[in-house]
């Protein structure tokens, strides 16, 4: 899943005839180191390409100008600023928090690698919190949704430009919605974290309202699916049930309080935890192997490993799931895999938006890593024995690959290394920027631009697309959403990997 940002059908079948495939060569590129610094830096930028609201003066992309500056408006509410969630000018919050609860997640792990990036990250964090703490300002009120998604959809329309209805969807006591809620909580708990030794006012107020949302949540238990259809579906349907994110919130708020009460809700709760696939269908093995914005198995044994891996007795089944986790990714490990690999290296899941799984695995496998060194412990995969750098590796290989060391010998991010995809998914990078072309331009007067077959006309710096298809392959085409469409929870774990190699080359 992932790919929930459609082009208009119509225009699909216009052009489709004319898109030329890239095919892959059998003859690897020369080896080109490569510069994790760099593409750090350029991972962090990518976040203000994507900001919804009014642009501050330190702006850097400075092509993006104010947008939605009226948003909240039809309900009463200041819902100004926030992320959009892709290559459209909608405001997912069910995305947005699984984006800044990763980013925080990297920061808390990572943040001391990162040099001066970490207050780019931190700032790329606030700009997500501020506007989840405006969109949980109400008590037992959450918003999920600015902006009617099929509305923005049939557009091809700068933000700044943006006419269609900035409907505001909110859940509350009597159309709850569990997932949304509680994926906020664990984003604003995890950032009370990252901010405990910068600014321990602003981490305080994260920390309150994270309590706050992850009760109502809890109290009010439903998923936003049928409380707020037209918001959630099929853009961000919640598949995978929402039990993962209350015991994902739970876990974020006892690493940040250390309070027991959380400790012995994940304990209560754990048997509810929903094995089920990002299809919705039942999950053989438990279904422990899913990281992404709509499931969290995998990040919950892996976060709560941490604490218990030096005590065994307390283990269960968090790390027995981890190790799981972890094998079924492994290629050397003999059990049943939940990942397949392209000919290249690459990790594949079903679904669009194929490297959101590279990046965010590849996070999950180092930072297990790590905490497996600290503990001194390896993973058993039947005969296999992993040890952390054997995770490592893998990590690695998935990061060198999205950067350049390919059977196409392109990076996928957008501004890294000398070959990069040039027509994205996204409608702010295809059309001229207001500051080039200040006249209006309404719901098709991007049209043209998207048509194209010329590069965007701005950079988005830094931004992971979809990438390529599992043979290797990629089409460098706007109407290809599923390879050529950024998104943010793409680039959040991948900001904590990047620190990381940037740190041990
Ligand atoms: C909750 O929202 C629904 C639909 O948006 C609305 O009909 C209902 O009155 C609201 N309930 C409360 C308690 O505000
Ligand atoms: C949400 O909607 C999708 C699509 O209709 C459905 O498959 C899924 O089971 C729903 N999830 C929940 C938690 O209701």
């Amino acid at each position: 899943m992932g790919g929930e940002c459609y082009i208009i059908p119509r225009l699909i079948l216009a052009l489709a005839g004319t898109v030329m495939m890239m095919m892959t060569t059998p003859i690897g590129p020369m080896a080109a180191s490569i510069d994790y610094a760099d593409a750090l830096s350029k991972s962090i930028l990518f976040f203000e390409g994507q900001r919804s609201g009014k642009i501050p003066s330190t702006q850097r992309i400075t092509w993006r100008k104010d947008s939605g500056l009226q948003d909240g408006s039809d309900i009463g509410m200041d819902l100004v600023g926030g992320y959009y969630d892709a290559g459209d000018n909608v405001k997912f919050s069910f995305p947005m928090a699984f984006t800044v609860a990763t980013l925080a997640w990297s920061v808390i792990e990572f943040g001391q690698l990162m040099g001066s990036e970490q207050q780019n990250a931190l700032e790329a964090i606030r700009w997500g919190t501020d506007y989840l703490l405006k969109a949980t300002s109400v008590p037992d009120v959450v918003v999920g949704v600015v902006g009617d998604p099929n509305a923005d959809h049939d557009c091809w329309e700068r933000p700044e430009d943006m006419d269609t209805p900035r409907t505001t969807y909110v859940v509350n006591k009597t159309s709850p919605g569990s997932e949304v809620s509680a994926e906020i909580a664990a984003a604003l708990a995890a950032s009370s974290i990252a901010f405990q030794g910068s600014d321990a006012k602003y981490s305080k107020l994260l920390l309150d309202r994270a309590k706050q949302v992850f009760d109502f949540a809890d109290q009010f238990q439903g998923s936003y699916n049928s409380s707020i259809p037209q918001g959630a579906c099929p853009f961000y349907c919640d598949f995978s049930g929402y039990v993962d994110e209350l015991l994902w919130g739970a876990a974020w708020l006892h690493k940040a309080t250390n309070d027991a009460y959380y400790w012995n809700y994940i304990q209560r709760n754990l048997k509810h935890l929903e094995t089920r696939d990002i299809d919705g269908n039942p999950y053989e093995g438990a279904g422990i192997d899913e990281f992404g914005w709509d499931s969290k198995t995998a990040g919950i044994n892996v976060l709560i490993s941490q604490r218990v891996m030096k005590d065994p007795n307390n283990g269960n089944p968090f790390i027995f799931n981890a190790d799981q986790f972890v094998c079924s990714i492994l290629p050397d490990s003999p059990t049943v895999k939940s990942v397949s690999y392209s000919p290249g290296g690459l990790i594949f899941k079903d679904g669009g938006s194929n490297l959101q799984h590279a990046t965010a695995l590849s996070f999950l496998l180092i930072v297990y890593a790590r905490y497996m060194i600290d503990a001194k412990k390896v993973v058993r995969c039947g005969d296999f024995v992993a040890q952390p750098d054997k995770l490592i590796e893998v990590a690695k290989g998935q990061t060198d690959y999205i950067l350049g060391k390919n059977p196409l010998g392109m990076s996928y991010m957008v501004g890294y290394g000398q070959k990069f995809p040039q027509k994205i998914h996204h409608r702010g990078s295809t059309i001229p920027s207001i500051v080039a072309h200040p006249k209006f331009l309404g719901c098709h007067g991007g049209d043209l631009y998207f048509k194209s077959q010329k590069p965007d006309m701005n950079q988005l710096t830094g931004a992971v697309i979809g990438g390529p298809a599992k043979d290797d392959s990629f089409e460098n085409s706007r109407y290809n959403v599923p390879q050529s469409e950024p998104t943010t929870y793409m680039n959040s774990p991948f900001v904590g990997v990047l620190a990381y190699f940037k740190a041990s080359v």
